[in-house]
């Protein structure tokens, strides 16, 4: 028999992300050619990784796969990132280790205890401003909202200002350009840290300036790199939330299991992760020569581990194109395994906890108002627009 033809230059298409079927494709590519080499066009060549084994050695690997020279691709003439060796996400250890140590208290689960009575009370302002008006856009007037308001909190933001954040980093995604390319967004940023250098708090900002990295304090380049790290990863927790509403409303069974099952809310928050494994890619770099599944990879080579079909590998999961909010177990890659998994997963999954749990108990019900636009693009995968239409909670006494 011969194998279908496997297209995967498809793959960096954000048309196929967008109104496409990239599914199909990473089940293809799982079966017939999972270590798959993609020549160069206005992307550097790389090899495309989709089998679940192979990406969580990789991302486990941190000696052998480097994340300095960038973690996601990037046309060959914008260079390699700036940030490459400065952020958290684009660093090595032995550095990576000393930068995750400034910022991993502001993340850790005790932190995030501490946090939810502040998530609570801003769920609970974005949901009763869409109950109000009966309507709303979920992805920016609910997630991206909820996202900005909680990371502009821990970095600092006077709570003035966490609209503003919303804002601006709301017109560099709409518009596709990075977040350093927003001029009114990186002054703001400027200014606050220039604050904060002089009188220190206790916010995360404060730990930046007042912190050290090999014996030395950041630069202001690297704080200011790192913050743009740590608000362009929040946009997937925006992807999160908004991707688990909608699996939610395509799939109206498992959100009534859930309000009868309440105790399923952990496994079905990770079920949501691994649905919609909203990071797209993740990309790292070969330190030295290395095989993989006979494939030789040479130092210098460009390796992409392609999420989402990890989290359906079949091998791993049972029925992987069933959205089970039950599943057990449910060990995805969705934030990443090793070193650098993600430093908000924690915050991520309690604000997916405190929104599932305010939609059940708190407003009415929810329905979509119109067609769902999925992003375009090859980075981040979801909704990026899901309008819903959204009541007020019928308290018994209007239950009639
Ligand atoms: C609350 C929102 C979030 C914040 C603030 C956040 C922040 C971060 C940061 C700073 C890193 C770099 C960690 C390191 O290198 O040590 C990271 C890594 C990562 N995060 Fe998150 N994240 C959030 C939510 C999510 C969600 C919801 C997902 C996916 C479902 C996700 C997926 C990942 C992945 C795959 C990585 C590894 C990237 C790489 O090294 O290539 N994150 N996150």
């Amino acid at each position: 028999m011969t194998a279908p033809a496997v297209l995967p230059t498809r793959l960096t298409d954000p048309e196929l992300h967008a109104t496409g079927d990239p599914h199909a494709l990473w089940r293809r590519m799982r079966r017939h050619d999972p270590v798959s080499w993609q020549p160069p066009t206005e992307l550097p060549g790389f090899w495309s990784l989709t089998r679940y084994e192979d990406i969580r050695a990789v991302y486990r690997d941190p000696g052998t796969f480097s994340s300095a020279r960038g973690v996601l691709l990037r046309p060959s003439k914008l260079g390699e990132d700036p940030g490459g060796g400065l952020t958290l996400a684009l660093s090595d250890p032995p550095r990576h280790k000393q930068l995750r140590a400034l910022m991993a208290d502001w993340f850790s689960t005790r932190a995030v205890r501490g946090l939810e009575e502040y998530i609570g009370a801003a769920t609970r302002t974005v949901l009763r401003r869409a109950v109000e008006r009966g309507e709303c856009e979920a992805v920016h007037d609910i997630a991206g909202r909820l996202s900005m308001y909680v990371i502009g909190h821990i970095i600092g933001l006077p709570p003035q200002d966490h609209e503003l954040l919303f804002r601006w980093t709301d017109e560099a995604f709409e518009a596709g350009v990075s977040l350093a390319a927003h001029q009114d967004l990186m002054r703001y940023f400027i200014d606050l840290m220039d604050r904060r250098t002089a009188q220190p708090t206790d916010d995360l900002l404060s730990s930046l300036v007042t912190g050290t990295a090999d014996g030395e304090p950041l630069t202001e380049e690297e704080i200011l790199f790192n913050l743009e790290n740590l608000v362009g990863a929040t946009e997937n927790g925006r992807l999160a939330l908004a991707g688990g509403l909608l699996a939610f409303l395509e799939h109206p069974a498992q959100w009534q299991r859930l309000r009868r099952e309440r105790d399923l809310m952990p496994s079905a928050v990770e079920e949501v992760l691994r649905w919609t494994s909203s990071a797209t890619h993740s990309m790292r770099t070969a330190t030295r020569p290395t095989v993989i599944r006979g494939r030789r990879i040479e130092a210098g080579d460009r390796v992409v581990l392609w999420v989402p079909s990890g989290n359906r590998d079949e091998d791993v999961f049972q029925d992987p194109y069933r959205f089970d909010i039950a599943r057990q177990p449910n060990r995805h890659l969705a934030l990443a395994s090793g070193e650098h998994f993600c430093i908000g997963s924690t915050l991520a999954r309690a604000e997916m906890r405190i929104l599932f749990g305010q939609l059940l108990d708190e407003v009415g019900a929810v329905e979509r108002s119109g067609p769902v636009v999925r992003l375009r693009s090859i980075a981040v995968g979801g909704p990026h627009t899901l309008p819903i239409r959204i009541g007020a909670r019928r308290t018994p006494a209007t239950r009639g």
